[in-house]
This record gives C-alpha cells, sequence and structure tokens, in this order.
C-alpha cells in the first residue's frame, strides 16, 4: 500500500514526459523483463490462480469486501469479466513495476556516476543509455549513445562508472556503425586462481589465455601471430609462457620451439630433452639459432613466391612443400631485454644481427608460419626493439610499476591499475583489452604433462611421432 501511495504522490509531482514515463513503466519493465528472460512465470501464475481461487471462494469479499464493496462484485457478466481478467492481469503489473523501477533506479545511478565522472556535454547533458541487456545471469550489456565522447573518455571514467553500478567492469568496446559504447559488468569479482585448460580443447593454433568475470577467454596464432608478455617482476610472464608452451607442445604435433632463456636457462629447463625443442640458455647460442631462423624463413618465402601465394593458408596441404610450410616455428624469448641491452658479452655486431633477425621474424613471420613470442619487464625502446614491439599484436600485459610503462605496451595506463595479484593482467588483442586472470600452471604440473614425451623416456619417440 504504502508503496502505491508514494507512486501516487510521484505521479502528482511530473510533468506530461515524466507522467507518460511512470505510466508506461511497468509495461516496459514487464516487456524487458519477457524479452530477457527473467520474468519468473510460474510463480506469477501461481499467484494469478491463487487470487482467482479468493475470487471463486468469495473469500477476496470477505477479507476486501468493505474496502471495495462493490467493486468486487459486480452484478453484470461484462463486470464479472473484468474482475477476473483483473485479477489474472494484476500480479504480471506488480513484477512489470518492479522489474521498471529497478532499471529506473539502476539508469538513475548510472547518470548520476557519469556525470560524476564528467562525462556531461556543455548543456550539462550525460550520455544517454541506450539499453541494458543481460548477458548471463550475473553479467549485464550498458549500452551508451556515445555522443560527442570518444571510447577513451569512458575508459577514464571506469572507476566512476563501476561504483556508480555497483559492479565490476569486464570490458568497454565502442561500436562506430551504431555510435554506441557498451559496457560490459558483472556482479562478480575476477577469479584469482584459474587452472590449465585441457589442451583437446582447442585446436592447434589456439592457447588459453585466461579467465574474466563471466568468460574464458582463447586466443589464437591467426589472429594474433606474434606476442608481448610484459610486466613488472612476479607478475606471472614466464607462467604464462610455460602454458603457453605446453599447451602447444601438447595440440600442435609439428611444431617445432625455439625456448631462449638468458637468465640462466632455468624457465625453459622442464622443456629440455623433448623432441621438436631448443632450449638456448646463453647469447652465443641464441645468435646461432636466430641465424638458421632467418636461413628457414628465406627459405620459406621463396616457397611462397614460387607457389605464386601470399601466405601459408593459401598453399596446398598435401605437397611436400605444404607439409614443411605448416609446420610451424614458435620462437620464445623469455626477458628479451637480456638480449637487447647487455648483450651477455657478445659482441656488438652480433647483437645487432640478432635484432635485424628479430624484426624481419616480426614483420614476416606471420606469412611464413613462424611465430614470435617474448616476455619482458622492460618494455621501453631500449630493451625491446621498438620494429619488434610495433608487430607483437596480441599483448599480455602483467601489472606495471607506473604508468609510462603501461602506456608504452597498452597505451594507457590500465596495467598500473591492475591490482596485485599474481596472473592478473590486461589482454589486448588489436585495440581490444580485457582484464583476465591467466591460468596457473606450475613447473610441475606441466613436468607431469609433457614428461611422458622426453626422449630419455623409452615411449617418447612413438608417442612424439602420432
Ligand atoms: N596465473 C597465475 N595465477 C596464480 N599465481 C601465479 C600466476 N602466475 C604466476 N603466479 C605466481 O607468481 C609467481 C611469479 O610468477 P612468474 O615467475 O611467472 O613471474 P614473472 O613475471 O616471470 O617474474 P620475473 O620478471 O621476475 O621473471 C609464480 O611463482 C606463481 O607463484
Ligand atoms: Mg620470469
Amino acid at each position: 500500500m504504502g508503496k502505491e501511495n508514494s507512486y501516487s504522490r510521484m505521479l502528482s509531482e511530473m510533468n506530461f514526459v515524466q507522467f507518460y514515463e511512470a505510466m508506461s513503466l511497468p509495461v516496459r519493465g514487464l516487456i524487458h523483463s519477457i524479452k530477457f528472460n527473467t520474468i519468473p512465470f510460474e510463480s506469477i501464475l501461481l499467484s494469478s490462480s491463487t487470487l482467482f481461487l479468493f475470487h471463486a471462494t468469495k473469500l477476496d469479499l470477505l477479507i476486501l469486501g468493505k474496502l471495495f464493496g462493490e467493486i468486487l462484485n459486480p452484478m453484470s457478466g461484462f463486470g464479472k469479466f473484468i474482475k477476473i481478467s483483473g485479477y489474472l492481469v494484476f500480479p504480471f503489473i506488480v513484477w512489470g513495476l518492479y522489474e521498471g523501477a529497478k532499471i529506473q533506479r539502476l539508469k538513475k545511478r548510472i547518470e548520476e556516476s557519469l556525470a560524476i565522472a564528467g562525462l556531461r556535454n556543455v548543456f550539462g547533458k550525460v550520455p544517454t543509455i541506450a539499453g541494458i541487456y543481460p548477458v548471463d545471469k550475473e553479467t549485464n550489456k550498458l549500452v551508451l549513445n556515445r555522443s560527442s565522447y570518444a571510447v577513451g573518455d569512458f575508459v577514464k571514467a571506469r572507476d566512476r562508472i563501476e561504483s556508480g553500478l555497483n559492479s565490476y567492469i569486464d570490458d568497454i568496446r565502442e561500436s562506430r556503425l551504431k555510435g554506441t559504447v557498451e559496457i560490459i559488468y558483472s556482479s562478480l569479482t575476477l577469479p584469482t586462481k584459474v587452472s590449465f585448460r585441457d589442451p583437446e580443447l582447442l585446436d592447434s593454433k589456439s592457447f588459453f589465455v585466461g579467465a574474466t568475470r563471466s568468460k574464458e577467454v582463447t586466443g589464437d596464432l591467426d589472429s594474433t601471430p606474434h606476442l608481448l608478455v610484459a610486466g613488472q617482476t612476479g607478475g606471472g610472464k614466464s607462467t604464462f609462457l610455460r602454458n603457453l608452451i605446453t599447451t602447444f607442445y601438447l595440440n600442435s604435433k609439428n611444431t617445432k620451439f625455439t625456448l631462449i632463456d638468458l637468465k640462466g636457462g632455468l624457465e625453459f629447463q622442464l622443456f629440455e630433452e623433448l623432441p621438436r625443442v631448443s632450449v638456448i640458455p646463453n647469447i652465443e647460442r641464441a645468435i646461432e639459432e636466430l641465424n638458421s631462423l632467418q636461413k628457414e624463413l628465406i627459405r620459406r618465402m621463396e616457397i611462397l613466391k614460387k607457389n605464386k601465394v601470399k601466405d601459408i593458408a593459401n598453399i596446398k596441404e598435401n605437397s611436400s612443400e605444404g607439409t614443411f610450410l605448416r609446420s610451424r616455428r614458435l620462437v620464445v624469448v623469455d626477458e628479451i631485454a637480456e638480449l637487447f641491452l647487455a648483450g651477455g658479452g657478445a659482441d656488438s655486431s652480433k647483437i645487432i644481427q640478432a635484432r635485424r633477425i628479430l624484426s624481419l621474424i616480426a614483420r614476416q613471420g606471420r606469412a611464413v608460419g613462424i611465430n614470435l613470442i617474448v616476455a619482458t619487464q622492460r618494455p621501453d625502446s631500449k630493451s625491446l626493439d621498438p620494429q619488434v614491439k610495433a608487430n607483437l599484436v596480441g599483448v599480455i600485459c602483467f601489472q606495471m610499476q607506473n604508468d609510462s610503462s603501461s602506456i608504452s605496451v597498452l597505451g594507457n595506463g590500465r596495467a598500473t591499475d591492475l591490482p596485485s595479484i599474481p596472473g592478473r593482467a590486461i589482454w589486448k588483442e588489436g585495440p581490444k583489452m580485457t582484464e583476465i586472470q591467466t591460468p596457473l600452471l606450475s613447473t610441475q604440473e606441466a613436468e607431469a604433462l609433457i614428461e611422458k614425451f622426453k626422449v630419455s623416456n623409452s615411449s617418447a619417440m612413438e608417442m612424439s611421432s602420432k
């Protein structure tokens, strides 16, 4: 009753538009609820049947008769029809009102947080809400008309919008075509531990990047042929590389791996003795290996040229050249700054040559099936060749110490704002950025998965030739 009174008080204080909006609120709430299947049909039908039962047994007259008198006891057939219909429809109206009011409150809260975040135009108007759509049980999509704002303005206001929504934002993206910005938000927090996913669930070019609040994210070497794994110490770079290498080793039986770790080779030690894998622990060997990779790249390019195709996807699979090209090469460098900065005592001409080859792989590797994955704590131009960096289209960036490092990797300070949770990162795929928790695969777990393939193991050769 109290609710109904305040509803009628609200109506009396409104102008025409507000009056129309308030009157149509239950209907809009109901349509929204039916459209997105959030309506509890069973409970509503149960309420309708209970009311009908009240009518049939005349219990309603007994309880409410004094208050409503004649209305509850119509004489004419038409009056009875109206009364029964009213009983049947009433629970739907109440539900519509509840849903409509909920949406209205949420809209108001969003508009307030947009205003506090400074997203107000010269007329004092905030971006208008085009809709709020459920994505799944805990996740919603808020669509805003962008008006004169850039998507970056919404990204900057992220924290404010998050607190206004009382939720966690998963993604802010733009639909240029529609002139809208979509904000995916969820009431759930990100998990702090995500386990390694069985590679068999993926195809041979795909890898599990991690989990957001609402979904699992995978990447693939077709859309992100080269990857940068950046972040301050302890963020989870080497762990992520272990996850990637193990996934591809198990899933892509003809890929060959070159694993360069100039911090002593310890990170990749577990992959030693595996067929198809070379673990490179020092700069001299790294340079030798890069030289041979350059030769292979040139050979692969020549095959493409001879066959008059632009990349390996267009080469005939059943030719011997096709088989050669389709066996990928994965080059992984943990802490690339070791190669570029100190040089480990190698002479400078060799370092320059190594840089040149890495740059060549970054520029031309995609077409010929040579993929590059580099990790670094320091993403500055001295530690990582800008030309190499420009071609690393997929980025996993763990927490960064300062904005300038974050900006040099992501173009914004989001990696500085990440919580200090190992494995928490931003996955950037082209312009799209998503906060994720990367999978944890310990050295021991990885060992257990690959142990049977090692050459020291008698069954290894048979298995790896599968
Ligand atoms: N995805 C993850 N989930 C949970 N914990 C993780 C995750 N990744 C890493 N860790 C924890 O953080 C520790 C450090 O991770 P890792 O060695 O991968 O960091 P790093 O970025 O390579 O650091 P450095 O730059 O010093 O080499 C790991 O030993 C592990 O305990
Ligand atoms: Mg490391």
